[in-house]
């Protein structure tokens, strides 16, 4: 049989973001190598140097030239140099966007031996997905600034969703809880845990009580989704109720959809409670093109070229590639290692404090795959 060899655009970009990717390649290379696939590996070097020293942001035909990748693996974005806005919006926005990757699937989950701020919760309470809507709401820019710098001044930024971006975002959840709840047993998770809830369940996080259009509109999709997947139930909570119960019962959540900037901002506090942002991959979907996965944090400028940073965060969203891939046997791999270097290795999770090195920690984790 003929190798499969996947085409990857590699976008290392700023700060960390080059060293945290070698890493993840790495690992990616190793599982590549130990079940029969491989890599064509393109990188483009977009981000703040590139465009400090060209005063481009992105080339005008890149989202083109990424579609004819199977897909796309990126560092980190944000240069001390460079206004903020500018790359967030004019790379990781824009790709977003371009690539229509519709889906930011964010797991939030607490691997064992990483250190948690949450008080008596372990591995079985933290072990979530966020399935944060990626390409509408808020986030399309639509608003203005008017009579800007007087008294009479006024900003309008609208939180705009139609029902076609709802409804597949909505789906895309529900089918993420049937596939973990066909996983289960992988997890570890006994017949009693799903039994009890544990597994097979979406919570719409909304803010229906005063955001009576928008989630007027997600929240009767979402019960009209639901009745296409009688093997799921469903739970809903509002966005402010959301994040106590992140911090007070996180074993409550299975899948949680939501929109773009709600998405944003729980997803942080899901990283804080699962270890931190060293630990937090993220993958931008798109179901039917190319998709961009990627650690959540950012590019860490402070620790560039230090050797110190946490690879943990892109060695999973190279995981996370593989499994949309369809290598879903090496990404399990890739995870289990994963998961035994941070039980029984690293020191900690912070960068710095990890009793390794950078490479080192990608070491560990191909040594153990
Ligand atoms: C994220 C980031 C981005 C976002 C920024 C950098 C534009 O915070 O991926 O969560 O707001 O989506
Ligand atoms: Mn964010």
């Amino acid at each position: 049989m003929e190798k499969k060899v996947y085409k990857i655009a590699v976008l290392p970009g700023d700060g960390t973001g080059p060293e945290v990717v070698a890493e993840g390649l790495k690992v990616l290379d190793a599982a590549a190598a130990k079940y029969g696939f491989a890599f064509e590996k393109t990188t483009f070097n977009w981000g703040g140097e590139h465009y400090l020293a060209t005063g481009e942001v992105l080339p005008e035909d890149a989202a083109e030239t990424l579609k004819k990748f199977d897909a796309v693996f990126l560092g980190a974005i944000g240069h001390p140099k460079v206004k903020p806005g500018i790359l967030e919006k004019g790379i990781l926005l824009k790709l977003r966007f371009d690539l229509d990757q519709y889906i930011n699937l964010r797991p939030v989950k607490l691997y064992p031996g990483v250190e948690t701020p949450l008080a008596n919760k372990g591995p079985e309470d933290i072990d979530y997905v966020v399935v944060r809507e990626n390409t509408g709401g808020i986030y399309t820019g639509i608003g203005g600034i008017s009579q800007k710098g007087t008294k009479s001044e006024v900003a309008i930024q609208s939180m705009v969703y139609n029902y076609m971006q709802v409804e597949r975002c909505v789906r895309f959840a529900f089918e993420t809880a049937r596939k973990r709840h066909k996983d289960a047993p992988w997890r570890g998770l006994s017949q009693e845990d799903i039994a009890a809830g544990k597994i097979g369940q979406v919570t719409l996080c909304g803010k229906t009580n005063v955001l009576t259009f928008v989630f007027d509109l997600w929240e009767r999709t979402f019960y009209e989704v639901a009745k296409d997947y009688p093997d799921i139930k469903t739970a809903y909570c509002h966005v402010d109720a959301t994040c106590m119960w992140m911090v007070k019962n996180p074993e409550w959540f299975d899948v949680l959809v939501t929109c773009n900037i709600f998405g944003d901002i729980i997803t942080d506090l899901g990283a804080m409670t699962q270890g931190g942002m060293g630990v937090s991959a993220g993958g931008n979907i798109n179901p039917n093109g190319v998709s961009m996965f990627e650690p959540i944090g950012g590019s860490a400028p402070k620790y560039t070229g230090l050797g110190v940073i946490n690879p943990v965060a892109a060695i999973l969203a190279g995981a996370m590639m593989l499994d949309f891939l369809g290598e879903a046997e090496a990404a399990k791999d890739i995870e289990k290692s994963v998961e035994f270097v941070t039980a029984k290795k690293m020191k900690s999770q912070s960068a710095g404090k990890m009793g390794y090195s950078t490479s080192e920690v990608g070491d560990l984790v191909v040594e153990n795959l």
